[in-house]
């Protein structure tokens, strides 16, 4: 029985009126880059932008559409770059703004685009505005592009309220004067004040330099978090966890946060094709995250149900048909994501025990605990990421892939205390103290060279020696490796992609998931251990294997037409 999906956000009306270039990023496959740990090409053991350059080929290869690049500006890393001192330089340790331009040169001469990261909630405490806060004191002008108060108690030496970072510990950092600060983030991530015109003023500024440059779009830092509402009496921590987040809370998602995505999207919409932006937005429901995604704000949001969700059939086919038909209602395209910088990474996640309803952050608690083998199954991870990534690829809407899963790399539990660099760590919060170092570990390229080929002889964060068995090289030359799978599906990608819909074909099976869009193009993913026969007249399998005629545990096929492949 075939169930018919209501999606259809790309009509041809909105086809006649935008041209192909305007409505790249609807269904681009997006390789997220996270500058520091990709290639290093002065061999300093830190990432930089010649480094990218210098594997340029390889991403043309690869196959994607677009990169994302995680901050390179100038930042003293207190939280991995998100603490931006310049927004709009490069960090002197990753390279030069000419690096950049000849980077986005050499990207676009093969067809990428380029998306950068925007981090509007916050600066680092080293950038000048901060600097001229702290030195003109309380009551100055420049204290009020931050959130600056005075303290609680008789001489002001407690903190304004009880609210906790989202990195643990106080969200207020006494200055010498004796006033407050508030950080979301680390100590070292101000927040800015969003009801202050100059900061209005300075992101367009920044927005435009980088538009300028070439860039084709941008990825929004914690995008729901900016505006705020700090009317005094304050709430305390408990009163403000029991406020609804329905767009008057007065720290998170907040309705009036679309007043500064309206303005932005005035601005890209100076450009042609217009600049395209991604948010990232941690809201309560769909409903609140498609006000990000509409065409009058930044367009597109993350969409993190899959992240979030366990390998399993039911939960995979709910996220789908509930995000394609928000994503429907709201005229934008959907985001498809298994991994990023801050999560444990997915071939190691999906070889843990189910979930089970618990939050977020999964895999945080395994790596907490030194990544015990015993606890582990990282074939069953690695098949299981293989089958997940296909199914993702054959989804309508943009897929996010991040750094290194195109090699099925695990996430690195082995890194010590003095070797741990995220703020996470140190502070414990909603990453439970353990940080995000273990994603963040520079790629193999060779897996005989020092470093593996990431540059120098020693990279910034420690490669454990299984590296080896990931790197690039041994994975290109071996035609099953999880690099050679990604390498054919995004071929193949390109030659099948087609309108943004999709139709349920029933299996009969509970742990069986089927579809096909418009064209034909069918997905079918097993997410069970039983094989899984294929109907003989489902048509000719074009990427993935059968065995016997059956789909395999934890597997997934594509089907199309032959003509379609010409
Ligand atoms: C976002 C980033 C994360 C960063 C945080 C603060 O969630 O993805 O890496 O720590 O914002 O900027």
């Amino acid at each position: 029985m075939t169930e018919a999906l209501l999606v259809d956000a790309h009509t041809d009306s909105t086809d006649s009126q935008q041209t192909a270039a305007a409505s790249w990023w609807r269904q681009a496959a997006v390789y997220q880059i996270y500058p520091r740990s990709f290639a290093d090409a002065d061999g300093d053991g830190l990432g930089d932008l010649p480094g990218i350059r210098s594997r340029v080929d390889y991403l043309a290869e690869l196959g994607i559409d677009a990169i994302w690049l995680s901050p390179f500006y100038p930042s003293a890393l207190a939280d991995g770059g998100y603490d931006v001192a310049d927004y709009r330089d490069v960090d002197p340790r990753l390279g030069t703004l000419e690096d950049f331009d000849e980077l986005i040169a050499a990207l676009h001469e093969r067809g990428i685009r380029v998306i950068v990261d925007i981090v509007p909630n916050h600066t680092s405490d080293l950038h000048e505005w901060f600097q001229e806060a702290l030195a003109a004191g309380r009551g100055s002008a420049a204290r009020d592009r931050y959130v600056f108060r005075e303290g609680k108690g008789a001489s002001g030496e407690e903190p304004p309220t009880d609210w906790e970072s989202v990195f643990g510990g106080p969200a207020w950092e006494r200055v010498e004067d004796g006033q407050w600060y508030f950080h979301n983030f680390a100590t070292e991530q101000p927040d800015l004040n969003w009801d202050h015109p100059e900061v209005r003023a300075d992101f367009l500024k920044t927005l435009r330099f980088w538009s300028d440059r070439g860039v084709d779009g941008f990825r929004i830092d914690v995008a729901h978090m900016l505006t705020k509402d700090l009317t005094e009496p304050l709430p305390s921590r408990a009163e403000l966890e029991r406020m609804p987040q329905d767009g008057t809370h007065p720290l998170l998602d907040r309705d009036d946060v679309h007043e500064v995505y309206a303005e932005w999207r005035r601005v890209f919409e100076e450009y042609d094709p217009p600049r395209t932006a991604v948010a990232e937005a941690w809201v309560s429901s769909p409903e609140r995250r498609a006000k990000y995604a509409s065409a009058e704000g930044l367009g597109q949001a993350f969409n993190f149900d899959l992240l979030e969700a366990d390998f399993d059939a039911a939960e995979f086919r709910t996220v789908i048909t509930d995000n394609l038909a928000q994503a429907a209602e709201t005229g934008s395209s959907t985001t498809w994501v298994l991994s990023n910088h801050d999560v444990t990474r997915h071939a190691t996640r999906y070889g843990l025990p189910p979930l089970a309803g618990r939050p977020v952050k999964q895999g945080t608690e395994w790596v907490a605990a030194g990544g015990p083998e015993a606890d582990i199954d990282r074939d069953q991870g690695l098949r299981r990421a293989r089958a997940a990534t296909l199914l993702l690829l054959g989804l309508p809407g943009s897929t996010y892939l991040y750094q290194g899963e195109e090699l099925g790399l695990q996430e690195v539990a082995a890194i010590t205390a003095e070797q741990r660099q995220d703020p996470a760590f140190f502070r414990g919060g909603e990453y439970d103290g353990l940080g995000r170092d273990g994603c963040r570990v520079p790629l193999p390229w060779s897996a005989d060279r020092p470093a593996f080929g990431f540059g120098g002889a020693v990279a910034h964060l420690p490669q454990p020696a299984w590296f080896a068995e990931y790197a690039v090289d041994v994975e290109a030359a071996d035609p099953t490796s999880t690099l050679s799978l990604y390498r054919e599906a995004l071929r193949l990608r390109r030659l099948l992609q087609t309108e943004e819909r999709l139709e349920w074909i029933e299996t009969g099976r509970t742990d069986v998931i089927r579809f096909t869009r418009p064209n034909g193009w069918q997905v079918v993913t097993n997410f069970g251990t039983a094989p899984f026969p294929l109907p003989a007249e489902a048509g000719p399998v074009v990427l993935g294997a059968l065995v016997d005629g059956e789909i395999a545990g934890a597997s997934t096929v594509w089907i199309a037409s032959p003509s379609l492949l010409e």
